[in-house]
């Protein structure tokens, strides 16, 4: 297992000790100028201590997010109605894992080392994203998980994509193309359903009827009880705020699912005059259980994942040893 708390490598703990010495109004100062005037922060370049903690801490959990999103989907690759869906879906949770390796480069680039952020995720020190801890009871899941939670994800990532942290945004922009090929994917296996048999579309509708209210608080709590927003979207970390990501997902999703006859589990869904969506407030509470480890499938997902640590510690431990020898000098 792996000590606790942030692991710095020696020269980012210096430039840590170097920025708080040095976080002074001046340098701030200028930093916001750059954000902007909306230039790309770069791993070199001076940062504020909060800046560095906050984008740590959000893109962690975005990496965590996208290793923990891979077990749901991963547990029906086996079962997948097919040769062809199976194959679309290995590649997906394939590319997820991927997205995983990138984000934890990109925060690797901040100087909390790899290894700390597994251990904080195996810990439940860091969080990650709400949905991924429930089941994908049936196929129709895996197909509303591929359609809806991927569409939810885009909004999210092409928005913040466009952010001022070069890393980062690096990442996002690719993560953005595969996720867009996973969501054609996710929309195919949904319109199948959708448009199949009577009892495939009461399994899609079932599918929606669980899956709503996870989506809904996907993008997070209102604007108003967002600690994090104000100031991630005054340094152009996000792009926008909780409300306007949510807003824009049921603007571009709601009718794509109403003009196949399915419905949503929520009769104050609609459209007001002004163009914004009005909701019954999902139930917050539920909310903040499931992101602090009391969602119904949280313990499972640790579980697995710390399985797959162990599991894999000795490929990392021949991988080491095998670039050492590689490095040592001739003789
Ligand atoms: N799942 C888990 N935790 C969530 C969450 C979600 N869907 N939405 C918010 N939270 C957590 C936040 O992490 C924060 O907890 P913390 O202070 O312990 O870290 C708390 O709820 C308050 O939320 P808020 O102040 O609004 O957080 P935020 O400004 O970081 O915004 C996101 C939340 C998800 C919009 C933001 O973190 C984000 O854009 N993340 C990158 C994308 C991502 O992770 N996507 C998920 C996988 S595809």
């Amino acid at each position: 297992m792996y000590g606790g708390g942030y692991i710095f490598d020696e020269p980012n703990r210096r430039q840590q000790h170097d920025e708080q010495l040095h976080d002074d109004p001046e340098k701030l100062q200028q930093f916001e100028a750059r954000i902007t005037a909306g230039a790309k922060i770069e791993p070199g370049d001076w940062m504020p201590t909060e800046y560095r903690r906050q984008l740590t801490r959000l893109i962690e959990q975005h990496a965590h997010s996208e290793i923990m999103g891979a077990l749901p989907e991963g547990t029906w690759i086996t079962r997948a109605p097919g040769f062809k869906r199976k194959l679309a879906l290995i590649a997906k949770v394939q590319d997820e894992v991927g997205h995983g390796q990138l984000l934890y480069n990109a925060a690797e680039t901040l100087g909390k080392r790899r290894e700390a952020m597994i251990n904080d995720l195996l810990s439940g020190k860091s969080k990650y994203s709400n949905v991924f801890n429930y089941p994908a009871e049936t196929w129709a899941d895996v197909t509303v998980i591929g359609f809806l939670i991927d569409a939810a994800a885009i909004v999210n990532q092409v928005a913040n994509a466009k952010g001022s942290y070069g890393p980062y945004c690096r990442a996002l922009e690719r993560i953005c193309y595969e996720e867009s090929f996973h969501l054609k994917q996710g929309h195919d296996a949904f319109i199948e359903l959708a448009t199949g048999t009577a009892m495939q579309r009461d399994m899609v509708q079932q599918a929606l009827n669980r899956w709503w209210q996870p989506i809904m608080h996907f993008f997070g709590p209102p604007d108003k009880n967002s600690v994090h927003s104000e100031k991630l979207m005054q340094w152009k970390v996000k792009m926008a705020s909780n409300d306007e990501m949510r807003n824009q997902f049921l603007d571009a999703y709601v009718p794509k699912i109403w003009e196949l006859g399915l419905t949503l589990p929520d009769e104050q869904l609609r459209k007001d005059e002004a163009g914004r969506w009005q909701y019954a407030d999902p139930d917050w509470d539920l909310f903040f259980k499931v992101i602090n480890g009391g969602g119904p499938c949280n313990a499972e997902r640790v579980k697995v994942r710390k399985w797959a640590e162990e599991s894999g510690r000795w490929v990392r431990t021949a991988l080491m040893h095998s670039t050492h020898a590689r490095a040592l000098p001739v003789a």
